[in-house]
């Protein structure tokens, strides 16, 4: 299809009632509620993948407490990865709404098994979490595991055909009707970038690495967490975030080499800050490789600024790979609604952020005690907090609700 065309085509797709404010709004809250989804994955795919090589190594009780620990994280990880990708995909739906149904319903087959995979892969992983402590767990619980892992890969992989084909709008036509002939199967995969998806498999090196480091300076207070495995958890961690990161650095330069020279990103400052990013974090690794201590929590907070610019430069990549289309997501028609936009900030700052605060706090205090954990008084005014704010939420939003069918009736 011609560029005019797949303009125009681009146009007509749009929702004719528009966004509810400025598209400005969504694309920021678009870029930065997809950091802690892709967080999350990235720890989801690292710590399954050492769940599963310190399985194999369970003879050692270094690794059997390892792989326990790290099948545990995993589990947790896939289930915040689900629940927080879903703030990205409502905000990637409003303005980007042409490129992500089309290149839905072109591999609809893939969207919809998307589903099932994850829910086999997050049961086989669960199995493997139920029969896998210690050195006597058996070895068919580690191989359900494998399965789970590959789940995960491919539910990512699905993800980023759909990310990906989203940008070539001018090559939808020809995958609908390859030939003139219609395909309305969903069964193709019709593109994909081996150096964008290998990049995001590199990052979960580094973060996870990060994590690690963290993990084991997170356990200090902790007798039964004893130093000699701290170090040796901390040591890999750093490790294995050296390779992460140095494998970024290769993976990086050939998804830019896999974009068309004519979009510029070589010369784009972003595609430059990353790598200069990329490059601190592996000076500063390697000069970590042996720490046996310490740094952790700095760590994880660079890779997790990492990410905020990685999710940032998605999106210049997506701008640059549309703006031969004009199409640009600021330019959405917007019919303002006020009252929804104040009822989503009030519920984003209330009940997410007291919510939010809560459960990190307690998670962050009662994993440092071995026990029983007694709540203090900043915990107890968090729960109440948040507890309020939820029963105002639910009664403002019924609320409103029953306000607008009356006054419409
Ligand atoms: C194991 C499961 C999953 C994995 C491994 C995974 C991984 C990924 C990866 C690697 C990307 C980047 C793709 C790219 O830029 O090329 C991505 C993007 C994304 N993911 Fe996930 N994901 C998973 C599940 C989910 C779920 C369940 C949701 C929604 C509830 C979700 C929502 C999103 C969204 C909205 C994007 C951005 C799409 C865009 O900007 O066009 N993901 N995911």
């Amino acid at each position: 299809m011609d560029v005019a065309t797949t303009a125009n085509l681009l146009q007509v797709l749009r929702d004719p009632t528009g966004v509810p404010s400025h598209p400005l709004i969504f694309q920021v809250l678009m870029v930065f509620t997809w950091i802690p989804h892709i967080v999350f994955v990235n720890l989801t795919l690292g710590s399954a993948l050492l769940a599963l090589v310190a399985f194999n190594r369970r003879n050692h009780p270094d690794w059997a407490r390892l792989s326990e620990a790290m099948t545990k994280v995993a589990k947790v990880g896939v289930s915040l990865l689900v629940v927080l990708g879903v703030a990205p995909l409502l905000f990637t739906q409003t303005i980007y709404d042409p490129q992500w149904y089309a290149s839905n319903v072109l591999s609809a087959a893939w969207v919809i098994g998307f589903i099932f995979t994850l829910i086999i892969g997050y049961l086989a992983w669960f199995t493997f979490y139920f029969k896998n402590h210690g050195e006597h767990a058996p070895n068919w619980a580690g191989w359900l595991g494998g399965f789970g892992l590959v789940m995960f890969l491919l539910d990512g992989f699905i993800m980023h055909v759909l990310a990906f084909q989203g940008l070539l709008p001018d090559q939808w036509a020809s995958w609908f009707a390859p030939g003139g002939q219609v395909d309305m199967s969903g069964t193709g995969i019709h593109a994909w970038q081996a150096g964008r998806f290998g990049f995001y498999l590199a990052m979960s090196a580094t973060v996870f690495g990060a994590f690690l480091m963290a993990y084991a300076d997170y356990f200090a207070p902790r007798a039964d967490r004893p130093a000699p495995y701290r170090a040796f958890v901390h040591q890999l961690g750093a490790r294995v975030a050296l390779a992460g990161a140095l494998a970024q650095l290769g993976l990086l330069a050939l998804w830019l080499l896999q974009v068309p020279a004519s979009l510029g990103l070589w010369a784009h400052p972003m595609s430059w800050l990353l790598i200069l990013y990329l490059g601190v974090l592996v000076a500063l690794f390697w000069r970590l490789r042996a720490s046996m201590t310490g740094a952790g929590y700095l760590v994880l907070a660079l890779t997790v600024g990492m990410a905020a610019l990685v999710a940032i430069f998605r999106e210049v990549v997506r701008m640059a790979y549309l703006a031969p289309f004009s199409y640009d997501a600021l330019d959405y028609k917007v019919i303002w609604d006020y009252p929804t936009f104040v009822m989503f900030l009030l519920t984003l700052l209330g009940v997410g952020g007291l919510m939010g605060g809560f459960i990190i706090t307690t998670a962050y205090k009662a994993g440092r005690v071995s026990g029983v954990y007694e709540a203090d008084v900043v915990v107890s005014r968090l729960a109440t907090g948040s507890l309020a704010s939820t029963i105002v939420w639910v009664v403002a939003f019924i609320g409103t609700g029953i306000w607008i069918w009356l006054r419409n009736n």
